[in-house]
C-alpha cells in the first residue's frame, strides 16, 4: 500500500521519479505527490487522485531538480484523500520532505508534543509529524539527515517505510523501513529506492534487500545501510531475473488482460525444472529438509484474498494426498484466536506480494509458537519469505492488475507441488502415483491455453449482464472455492453484489435470494472423478433453475448431462478433478474482467483497493 520512490544521481530527478510512480501505482492511487531539489530549495508538487492528476499538474507548473528526487503515490489511511494530505509533507522551514507507506500508531501523542512546541500542521495525515520530527532532530545534530532519521525511527510505533531529503544535502536521499516494503536498486553512477524493483526495472536489475529497522543513506555512488543505532549492517544483493518489458502492458489496454494471457507461461515456469533426470520431485529452494516435513503433524495455511482461496483448494489435494489435517484460515483473523502450533505444526503463508501485514503478523506468530513456517510467494527477497523458514516461488513474473490472475493459477501450481512432494518424502504414495499428477500438472499450461482460445462467449455473456445487481456463484468440493474467486473478482473489479455458495448448502438459507432471472454461476466437479459430487450439483443447478434462476453452467467438455438445465453453458477440458481449478477459474477471470469493462470501470485500478496490502 503506497508506493515509494526515491532516486539520486544525473538524470532529470523529477522524470525518474514520475516514471518510477507510474510503475507502482497499482499500490494506490489516491493522491500522487514528488519532491526534488533545485536552486537550494525544496519544489513540490503532489495532487488527489491518479497519477495523471499530478503529471497535469506538472506540465502546467513545471518544476525541476539537480539529482535528488522523492515520491509517492497513496492508499490513504490518516485523512482523506485530496491535495493537503498527498505526500510528500515537509517541516515548517521548508527544509526536509518526507513520503511514508504504513501507519504511525503513536501520531496523535506525537503531533501533541510537536504542536505544544509551536509547529504548525497542515494535514491530516500521520506522516506529517515524521516531517517534523526529523526536521527537529535534523537541528539538533548539525544537519545530518541519516542520524536524524535513525532517531526519528526509534520515537516511531507502527509500520512505516520512510523516505526523505533535504535541502542541506541536495545529493542525498535517506530511508528506513519497519514492516514495510522497500527496496534499493544500485545503478552506475546512480541509485534508486522503492517499495518494489518495478519502480527503477527500466534502469537497472541489481537490487538490495533491506532488512527490518534498517536505515540506508543514498547517493549517485554509494549505499550504506545501518541499522537504528548507526551500526553498518550487511545487505543481501541480488539480480531481478525479469526485465522493464514484463512489467509492461505489451500492447494490451490493461495489465489484467494480458496477466490473463499470460498464464499459460506463468504456470509453466513455475512447475519448470522441479523433477530430477530420474523422476523426483525437487524443491530444492525451499529450505525445509525432508526430516523436517516428515515430522509435521498438522498444517495450518493462512492467506488474505485470493491467496486464500489458493489455500482452500490446497486443503482438498494435500489431505487427499497426504493424509494430514490441514486447516485454511484468513490471515487477518489467524492470531487472535489462540490457534494450537508447536514444532510438529507446519504453517503454509500464501501471499503474492510477500508483503501482505495480515499475513506477515501471522507468520510473525506461528514462528513465536514455534511451528515451522513455510511461505509461497511471487517477490523475490519480500518480507514474509524473508521471515519464513523456507519458501517456494511460484514463477509468474510480475502481476501489476490489482486483481490476482496469473499468481492465483501459479499458487495453485506451487500447492499441488507441495503437496505431492510431502508425499513423496513422507512414502506416502508410490512413485509412480506421483509421477502420473505430475505429468497431469505439465498439461496444465496447455489446457489452460486450450480454455483462453474459448472464452469469446464469455465476453459476450459479460457485456449481456453489464446491467445486473447480482450474480451467485455455486460450487462444490474445489469448485467452492473456484466460486468464492470468481465472487471476489466480480466484486472487486465491477462493483457488484456477488456472492459464492457451497452448493449443498444453498437449501439452508441462501436459496430465499433466487429470483427469476437472476445469474447463477455453477462450478461443475467431473463427472468421472467423484460422479456422486456431479451429480449432487446437477440437482442443485435444477434447484435453482425451478426458482427462475438463469444458470451459467461451467462444466467438462462432454459432460452433457447438464447442458439440459444450463442457459449457458461453459465448456472447459476434462482435467483431474483435484486439478480442475486451475482451468475452471479463467472463465471467471474474463467475466469479471469483461463486466467491469462494460461498466466503464478500471480493471488495473479498482475503486479503494490496492495491490499490497501493507496494513493491519
Ligand atoms: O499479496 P497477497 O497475495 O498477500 O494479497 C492478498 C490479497 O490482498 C489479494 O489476493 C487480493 O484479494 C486480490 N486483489 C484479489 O484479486
Amino acid at each position: 500500500m503506497c508506493g515509494i520512490v526515491g532516486y539520486v544521481g544525473p538524470q532529470p530527478a523529477l522524470e525518474v521519479v514520475v516514471n518510477g510512480l507510474a510503475r507502482l501505482e497499482y499500490r494506490g492511487y489516491d493522491s500522487a505527490g514528488v519532491a526534488v531539489l533545485g536552486g537550494g530549495s525544496l519544489r513540490t508538487e503532489k495532487r488527489a487522485g491518479k497519477l495523471a492528476n499530478l503529471r497535469k499538474a506538472l506540465e502546467e507548473r513545471p518544476i525541476s531538480g539537480d539529482g535528488a528526487g522523492i515520491g509517492h503515490t497513496r492508499w490513504a489511511t490518516h485523512g482523506a484523500p485530496n491535495d493537503v494530505n498527498a505526500h510528500p509533507h515537509v517541516d515548517n522551514d521548508r527544509r526536509v520532505a518526507i513520503v511514508h507507506n504504513g501507519i504511525i500508531e503513536n501520531f496523535a501523542a506525537l503531533r501533541m508534543e510537536l504542536e505544544e512546541k509551536g509547529c504548525k500542521f497542515l494535514s491530516e495525515t500521520d506522516t506529517e509529524v515524521a516531517a517534523h520530527l526529523l526536521s527537529s532532530e535534523m537541528a539538533e545534530r548539525g544537519g545530518d539527515l541519516p542520524a536524524a532519521m535513525r532517531a526519528v525511527c526509534k520515537r516511531l510505533e507502527g509500520a512505516f517505510t520512510l523516505v526523505a531529503t533535504s535541502v542541506d544535502d541536495p545529493g542525498l536521499v535517506v530511508a528506513a523501513r519497519r514492516n514495510s516494503p522497500l527496496v534499493v536498486g544500485r545503478g552506475e553512477g546512480e541509485n534508486f529506492l522503492a517499495s518494489d524493483v518495478a519502480a527503477f526495472i527500466a534502469h537497472t536489475r541489481e537490487a538490495v534487500e533491506l532488512g527490518q529497522d534498517q536505515v540506508v543513506e543514498l547517493r549517485a555512488d554509494s549505499v550504506a545501510v545501518t541499522d537504528y543505532d548507526g551500526n553498518p549492517v550487511e545487505v543481501n544483493e541480488y539480480h531481478v531475473d525479469w526485465d522493464a518489458s514484463a512489467a509492461e502492458k505489451g500492447g494490451y489496454d490493461y495489465f489484467m488482460l494480458k496477466e490473463i494471457v499470460e498464464q499459460p507461461r506463468a504456470v509453466a515456469d513455475t512447475l519448470l525444472g522441479r523433477v530430477t533426470v530420474d523422476g523426483q520431485l525437487t524443491l530444492d529452494e525451499m529450505r525445509l529438509s525432508p526430516e523436517d516435513l516428515r515430522s509435521v503433524e498438522k498444517i495450518v495455511i493462512i492467506a488474505c484474498g485470493t491467496s486464500y482461496h489458493a489455500g482452500l483448494i490446497a486443503k482438498y489435494a494435500i489431505e487427499h494426498w497426504c493424509r494430514i489435517p490441514c486447516e485454511v484460515e484468513v490471515a487477518s483473523e489467524f492470531r487472535y484466536r489462540d490457534p494450537i502450533l508447536d514444532q510438529q505444526t507446519l504453517v503454509i503463508a500464501i501471499s503474492q506480494s510477500g508483503e501482505s501485514m495480515d499475513t506477515l503478523m501471522a507468520v510473525r506468530y506461528a514462528r513465536e509458537q514455534r511451528a515451522r513456517v513455510l511461505a509461497i510467494c511471487n517477490v523475490n527477497g519480500s518480507t514474509i519469505p524473508r521471515e519464513s523458514d523456507g519458501v517456494l516461488y511460484t514463477h509468474a513474473g510480475p502481476e501489476v492488475g490489482v486483481a490476482a490472475t496469473k499468481t492465483f493459477l501459479t499458487q495453485l501450481a506451487a500447492c499441488y507441488l507441495i503437496g505431492l512432494y510431502l508425499a513423496q518424502v513422507r512414502g506416502l504414495k508410490f512413485g509412480d502415483e506421483i509421477n502420473t499428477v505430475i505429468a497431469q500438472l505439465a498439461t496444465m499450461p496447455e489446457q489452460v491455453e486450450r480454455v483462453l482460445g474459448t472464452v469469446e462467449p464469455v465476453r459476450e455473456l459479460a457485456r449481456s449482464l453489464a446491467d445486473t445487481d447480482t450474480v451467485l456463484f455455486l460450487g462444490r468440493h474445489v469448485g467452492y472455492p473456484v466460486a468464492m474467486e470468481g465472487a471476489l473478482k466480480l466484486k472487486e473489479l465491477a462493483y457488484m453484489h456477488a456472492e459464492a455458495f457451497a452448493a449443498g448448502e444453498l437449501k439452508h438459507g441462501p436459496i430465499a435470494l433466487i429470483e427469476d432471472g437472476l445469474p447463477v454461476v455453477v462450478v461443475v466437479p467431473s463427472p468421472r472423478g467423484r460422479s456422486v459430487l456431479h451429480d449432487k450439483i446437477v440437482s442443485n443447478i435444477q434447484e435453482v433453475r425451478a426458482r427462475g434462476a438463469r444458470t451459467i453452467v461451467i462444466a467438462e467438455e462432454g459432460d452433457e448431462s447438464v447442458r439440459p438445465y444450463s442457459d449457458v453453458l461453459i465448456e472447459i477440458p476434462a482435467v483431474p478433478t483435484l486439478l480442475q481449478p486451475i482451468v475452471s477459474t479463467i472463465p471467471m477471470q474474463v467475466f469479471a474482467c469483461e463486466l467491469a469493462l462494460a461498466k466503464g470501470n478500471d480493471v488495473d485500478q479498482p475503486r479503494n483497493l490496492a495491490k499490497s496490502v501493507t496494513v493491519e
